[in-house]
């Protein structure tokens, strides 16, 4: 273990690995950019049409879209590819993982006495939900629940280093810092925006994962007391890790979002972000109704997740967006894309009026961020 250092230091592929990672994160930006508009060329001059000529209309649902796709060797090419790219993806970030693992496992049993450490509240009577359980999401080996290891750390740095090597790919790791909690920030922006006033004494960080998010909140508000709920083990003894490793005193529970067993209005705010794609769509429901229960009046709920709703996207886009679905780890994606956030957090009770669902801008793209104060 290196002293005087923190862990998001010591994160560094070498030269060899990455190599392989520059390769694969620029392979997907290939096949997820320049190839995925080629499909829509082929869609627009040959299956399209073609559609037209059998049905007498073009496709008008991700169905009938990707029936027109399904036999176009242009769409079977790129999804083979696809496939490929995250099995290569998880075996380059692995190599990097197991040569660090050692080193987290160090600063894990170091920090046990530190003020740094936060609570850690694991559950081992805790039922996960299905279809939860038994996914491997991204088809990340083993999936989220799953880690043999010691200290269990092993499934969080793989979610970690996967998260860097994205980062890299778009050219971010030479200006910002290892595990920088670049969504915590665009969620504190996106507060920011909406509830300027608002300064909260205790935050909870709904489906936290690694905890490289949380980060943020704590880092913002200081004064504040920050939890993380997560259904995973491993990720939350990687997020305690990662949290005191940093210096930062934050509080970790084991817990279903449906129910957190937090008493009635203990927090000023409650975020999320990715949580609702990577959840049982049938579970969003009662998470909202749980997130208001446990905010005080005049507290807020604020979410950011996949901006792939339906009605935004071309039926050459919905088709792809809904092949990850099927193929690549992703069985939940679409299941949230399909429902209106502004009906399900009226229906979960908060008012009307203090309810918002729109999309802020990151870089070229959007992220969607809804949810609602409570009055
Ligand atoms: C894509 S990860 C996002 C993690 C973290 N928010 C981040 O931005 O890095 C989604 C997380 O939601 C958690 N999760 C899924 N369903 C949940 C539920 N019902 N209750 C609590 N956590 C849940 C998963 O275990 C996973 O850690």
């Amino acid at each position: 273990m290196s002293k005087n250092t923190t862990f998001s230091k010591t994160y560094k592929p070498t030269h060899d690995e990455a190599a392989r990672q520059g390769f694969v994160g620029s392979l997907k930006g290939y096949l997820n950019g320049r190839l995925e508009v080629d499909l829509d060329e082929r869609y627009e001059s040959h299956l399209k049409p073609q559609f037209v000529a059998a049905n007498g209309r073009a496709p008008e649902t991700r169905d009938e879209g990707t029936e027109a796709f399904s036999h176009d060797h242009a769409y079977q090419l790129w999804g083979a590819a696809v496939f490929t790219s995250q099995d290569l993806m998880w075996e380059t970030v692995d190599d990097t993982c197991q040569r660090l693992l050692p080193d987290l496992a160090a600063r894990h049993r170091a920090l046990q006495d530190s003020d740094a450490f936060g609570r850690l509240e694991l559950d081992a009577d805790i039922e996960l939900p299905e279809p939860i359980r038994n996914v491997e999401i991204h088809r990340q080996p083993g999936g989220y629940f799953n880690d043999d290891e010691e200290n269990g750390l092993l499934t969080g740095l793989r979610y970690f280093g996967t998260v860097e090597l994205y980062r890299a790919a778009k050219g971010l790791a030479a200006t910002d810092q290892t595990g920088a909690p670049g969504m915590g920030q665009f969620i504190l922006a996106a507060l920011k925006r909406r509830f300027p006033e608002l300064a909260p004494t205790s935050i909870l960080d709904l489906g936290c994962g690694t905890g490289t998010e949380t980060v943020a909140y704590a880092q913002s508000f200081p004064e504040a007391e920050v939890w993380g709920v997560d259904l995973s083990e491993p990720l939350l003894r990687f997020a305690h890790t990662w949290a005191g490793d940093g210096g930062h005193s934050i509080n970790f529970r084991q817990a279903d979002a449906r129910h957190t067993g937090f008493s009635d209005e203990s927090f000023d705010l409650i975020v999320s972000n990715i949580l609702f794609h990577e959840t049982w769509f049938d579970i969003l429901p009662d998470i909202m109704r749980e997130a208001l229960r446990l905010l005080r009046p005049g507290g807020v709920f604020l979410n950011v997740d996949i901006p792939y709703q339906p009605h935004r996207l071309s039926i050459p886009k919905q088709v792809t967006n809904h092949w990850q679905v099927v193929n690549n780890g992703e069985p939940f994606w679409t299941g949230f894309a399909d429902m209106d956030m502004r009906e399900q957090l009226v229906a979960a009770g908060f008012e009307q009026e203090h309810v918002f669902a729109d999309y802020d801008a990151i870089g070229s793209g959007e992220f969607h961020v809804f949810g609602g104060r409570k009055v």
